[in-house]
């Protein structure tokens, strides 16, 4: 979520806490192989051309070596232009942009912005986000596509899309009720026709629209918690909608979850006063209006009046998108944080575990373990309800095959961690998940540059994480080899022994973005690692994702400005790489002021689906329509031309 035009609230840090960030361990890494001695830009490079060095076709890296076998397109160039630009043999193909009708009775979209609430509820949200293909009994033909809505572009009261010109003035409760409809999550049944088209079937009864008011449970340890009642609700059970929905994940019993991040977005108060508790402040909840303006007419967004609505929100949610009427599960055992996504694995002994990432400046990595195991075709329908919630701890220990360091998973349970059952600030285990940023806080996890993505691969089971930025790092010092880590990072792990529930790994930094083209001088910690050249160089990383083969796809949220510390990196884009040779190639570019997020294939990777979210977010994009057209978040359909495998 880049928000027009002002910073990210997710780069204002909330974190007041002592515990330590992921730059001093990295750099005490490099001290510990003694790459310092002789100044830290210089050492610091020294060491990344080492572990990072790349089989690169043009620009840095080895130029013997041959070239990457997974990766089988050519590169292509950065572009400022106001359309996608992709890979040669490649086609890119619009598909059901925000507005667009998902029943028989939809009404057709209103380019002026005047479809009302009720239309917006049987329409395609807005701001496209996490992404997931279901098929329909193994098809690569047809299946469920299911859309996050993360957002809609709102700054300081002023809608910049969703009613067109006129902006949301004046605010009434019908235009809250719509901005309301166009978050959520949309279940689209889609279909190749004879032509090898990818349609809407809009006569299907999975077809399904998921809002800010849809009923949803709230399952698992902390439900019905004194914390989550409301006057609504009073067994804090029950919960009207899902918010912010921004990365996504599904599991391997073929249900999706939508990842709830910048929440607090939404909650402010109408009194004018700034009464917010402790917690709330950490959470970041709006000191007093919000830039949605719900509070002014739906009470429960106004925190001074319904002070635990808040905590309701935070959560995963599970949908099955193969039951339309079944209600989605708020899965309270995995933690309330601003969720990117969650990435799911199975232990060596089958329970699942969800990677997660709690996207704030120096906020933390979580997993989750189910208690229970995966029941291969059986009913896992509580498996997210009941297991153990762990946070990262980065170190600098001594790790093998070229890894930098070594880490652990602090358990974040009231029996088992002896802090957190001394703190009587957590009562219970619910406690702990409702306020789970405290108790990460109080347990010594590391921060982090703002967590993104997390991605498993598929063969060897390590994990990759994007760390977006950090652009207020102050002046560099020998624990802070980049002034500003403006340009993001990407770290991955191995868990010790391979398992995916173990409670130790060590870790790597995979690449860290940078500019070549700004900084010629290698040395220069902002000239990226040595897998960064002139042709791919770009800034922070968002999205990412393996396919079936193990190509990383990476995809940028970052700044476009194409000038000085952006210089040469054009518009938002995706990349993939080569885990192993570490190569890098740039595979497309979004149009203007958009970001490029959201990724999923078909079974046989044949179509690739990703999403473009808010083109022209600050006023100089008219994708996809063209002329003088609002710009429309929307899915994009990727094939092959000879209808191969995506990437190949
Ligand atoms: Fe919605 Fe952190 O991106
Ligand atoms: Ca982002
Ligand atoms: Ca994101």
């Amino acid at each position: 979520m880049q928000k027009y035009p002002t910073p990210d609230s997710e780069d204002f840090p909330a974190n007041t806490s002592e515990n330590e960030h992921f730059q001093l361990v990295v750099e005490r890494a490099y001290s510990r192989r003694g790459f310092l001695k002789s100044g830290i830009g210089l050492s610091a490079a020294v060491f990344l051309a080492g572990p990072l060095a790349v089989h690169a076709r043009s620009g840095g890296g080895d130029r013997d070596a041959p070239p990457s076998p997974l990766l089988g397109f050519s590169a292509i160039p950065a572009s400022t232009d106001d359309t996608i630009k992709i890979a040669p043999g490649y086609t890119a193909t619009v598909f059901a942009p925000w507005g667009t009708p998902l029943f028989p009775d939809a009404p057709a979209w209103k380019a002026d912005g005047g479809d009302d609430a009720a239309a917006q509820a049987r329409q395609a949200g807005d701001n496209h986000d996490g992404i997931h293909f279901f098929a329909i009994n193994g098809s690569s033909t047809e299946g469920l596509l299911v859309i996050n809505h993360e957002y809609t572009t709102a700054e300081g009261g002023d809608y910049i899309w969703l009613f067109g010109a006129q902006g949301g003035k004046p605010w009434t409760a019908d235009k809250a009720a719509k901005a309301m409809n166009a978050h959520g999550v949309s279940v689209i049944h889609i279909a190749r026709d004879s032509a090898g088209k990818w349609k809407i079937r809009l006569d299907s009864r999975y077809n399904r629209r998921i809002t800010a008011s849809t009923e949803m449970d709230l399952t698992g340890p902390a439900a019905s918690h004194d914390l989550l009642k409301t006057r609504s609700d009073p067994g804090g059970t029950r919960v009207l909608g899902t918010l912010n929905n921004c990365g996504n994940g599904w599991t391997p019993w073929n249900t999706y979850l939508a990842c709830e991040e910048n929440f607090n977005n939404y909650f402010g108060t109408t009194s004018g006063t700034d009464s917010r508790n402790a917690a709330q402040k950490r959470y970041g909840l709006s000191a007093k209006s919000t830039d949605y303006r719900w509070e002014e007419f739906v009470e429960r967004f106004d925190y001074a009046r319904e002070p635990n609505e808040s905590n309701r929100f935070g959560w995963i949610v599970e949908i099955d998108p193969f039951d339309p009427s079944s209600t989605p599960k708020k899965r309270t055992a995995l933690g309330r944080i601003k969720h990117e996504n969650a990435a799911c694995a199975l232990s060596a002994d089958k329970r699942i575990v969800v990677y997660m990432g709690d996207d704030q400046r120096d906020d933390y990595i979580y997993k989750f373990i189910s208690e229970g195991a995966h029941q291969e075709g059986g009913d896992n329908s509580t498996l997210l309800d009941a297991g153990k919630l762990y946070v990262a701890k980065f170190m600098d220990g001594k790790a093998s095959g070229g890894f930098m360091g070594v880490g652990e998973w602090i358990v974040l349970d009231k029996k088992e961690n002896a802090t957190l059952a001394a703190d009587a600030g957590f009562a219970t285990q619910a406690d702990i998940l409702i306020h789970t940023r405290l108790a990460a806080d109080a347990v010594g996890a590391t921060k982090m540059d703002r967590p993104e993505w997390v991605s498993v691969h598929p063969v060897s089971g390590e994990v990759y994480i994007t760390l977006t930025n950090n652009d207020n790092r102050a002046a560099p010092d020998a624990a802070n080899p980049r002034t500003a880590n403006i340009y993001g990072q990407i770290v991955r792990w191995r868990e010790a022994g391979g398992d995916a529930a173990a409670t130790t790994f060590e870790w790597d930094i995979f690449v860290l973005a940078g500019n070549p083209i700004k900084y010629t001088d290698r040395n220069n910690l902002k000239s990226g690692s040595a897998n960064i050249t002139a042709d791919n160089t770009f800034n922070s990383p968002d999205g990412v994702a393996f396919d079936k083969a193990g190509r990383l796809w990476i995809q940028t949220d970052g700044k476009y400005s194409n000038s000085g510390e952006y210089t040469g990196q054009g518009n938002n884009q995706m990349l993939c790489a080569d885990p192993v040779s570490k190569e890098i190639r740039r595979f497309l570019v979004g149009p203007r002021e958009c970001e490029v997020t959201g990724i999923t294939f078909t079974p046989d990777s044949t179509t690739m689906f990703i999403n473009i979210q808010h083109p022209g977010e600050e006023g100089d994009s008219h994708w996809p329509g063209g002329g003088g057209s609002v710009p429309r978040s929307s899915t994009v359909i990727i094939t092959k031309d000879d209808g191969g495998v995506i990437g190949s």
